[in-house]
């Protein structure tokens, strides 16, 4: 028989107390739920993170080993992604403003962006490009273009006017109806035919699954984006400076940064021949991929003129240059 100390009894009391009323609150007999715990097994890590469910989500569609890397890192990133969206949603749903936490998630955020970043080497140096020139083959007409938490994190991040191709940029402003500013939103041009200037099947079938979501996210946040947030509550706080110094942070992270990462994978395997070769998406992307061509800004009203003269600029210099030179 176990024996309680008093101290112990005192704990078991409170807490029975404590249950009855939950229980009793909702109705529930607290003690068929005691009876529960009797047969309920302990948590185990792997059940607890569902790991055997995760390694089961691999599934390379060729037998090239390095596929396998193409998988894991591109899931890898879509967690991230979940990451990032996770901290702008409680933010974004926030019902009171609180610029400490404003302040906080910001730099989760920013965190995140930069592992993603720095990581993305996983993709220019680990894999073997003879290998990727062949699986790459089988994945058509798939393409990261089609990522949903990419395009939801650009959209909760600005105003969705911000997103706007370079020709339509002046025509639109905050004000404007979502479903006019999607006609002409700045991705659609990385997703166009090379030959005929039509839309890839890559963009049809990612429009055909997405835009109503794209839409309705657009219209929700429209007033509560992060920069709406921003220019509503925080724009006057007495964390202001170190608040727009996240934003940027993040703005150049994701618009610069991990777009540059990304176009240096793109040239270090899609560029090895005389021709580059197209892409699995079927598009222009060197004349897309590359952010001093779209110049997507989330936070434009937070950089100067000349840094928004140079956006992506001096980076490509540095690192896509030389890599291009070497390989090429
Ligand atoms: C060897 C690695 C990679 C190569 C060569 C590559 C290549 C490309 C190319 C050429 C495009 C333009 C669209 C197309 O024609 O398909 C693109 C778009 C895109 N890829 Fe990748 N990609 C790689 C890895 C990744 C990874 C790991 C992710 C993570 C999710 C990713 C996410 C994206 C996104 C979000 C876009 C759209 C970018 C935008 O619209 O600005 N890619 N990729």
């Amino acid at each position: 028989m176990y024996s309680a100390n008093s101290s112990e009894q005192e704990l078991i009391a409170k807490h029975l107390e404590a249950l009855a009323v939950k229980y009793d609150a909702s109705g529930q007999s607290l003690p068929s739920y005691l009876e529960g715990l009797l047969h309920a097994n302990y948590l185990t890590y792997w059940n607890y993170a569902q790991i055997d469910t995760l390694l089961t989500l691999q599934n390379p569609r060729t037998d090239f080993p390095d596929e396998m890397i193409f998988v894991l890192y591109h899931q890898i990133t879509e967690l991230y992604f979940k990451a990032i969206i996770w901290e702008m949603e409680q933010l974004i749903h926030q019902e009171e403003p609180n610029d400490p936490i404003f302040l906080m998630k910001l730099g989760r955020i920013t965190r995140y962006m930069k592992h993603l970043v720095h990581s993305f080497d996983v993709m220019v140096d680990g894999m073997e490009p003879a290998q990727f020139l062949k699986y790459r083959m089988s994945l058509m007409p798939a393409s990261g273009f089609q990522s949903f938490q990419f395009r939801k994190i650009e959209i909760l991040a600005t105003s969705f006017h911000h997103l706007l191709g370079n020709e339509h940029k002046d025509k639109f402003n905050a004000e404007s109806n979502v479903s006019d500013i999607y006609e002409h939103i700045y991705w659609r041009r990385g997703a166009t035919e090379l030959a005929t200037g039509k839309k890839t099947l890559t963009l049809k079938q990612f429009e055909e699954r997405y835009s109503q979501a794209f839409l309705s996210i657009a219209a929700e946040v429209k007033d509560r984006n992060l920069y709406a947030l921003f220019q509503k509550h925080y724009a006057t706080s007495t964390l202001k400076d170190k608040i727009v110094q996240e934003l940027k942070d993040f703005d150049a992270l994701l618009n610069i940064d991990w777009c540059l990462s990304h176009y240096k994978s793109a040239v270090r395997y899609l560029a090895r021949e005389a021709q580059p070769v197209n892409a699995t998406g079927g598009t222009n992307w060197q004349q897309y991929l590359p952010p001093r061509f779209q110049r997507i800004i989330f936070y434009p009203e937070l950089w100067s003129e000349a840094e928004k003269a140079e956006w992506g600029k001096s980076w490509v210099v540095a690192n896509v240059g030389q890599r291009t030179t070497k390989n090429g």
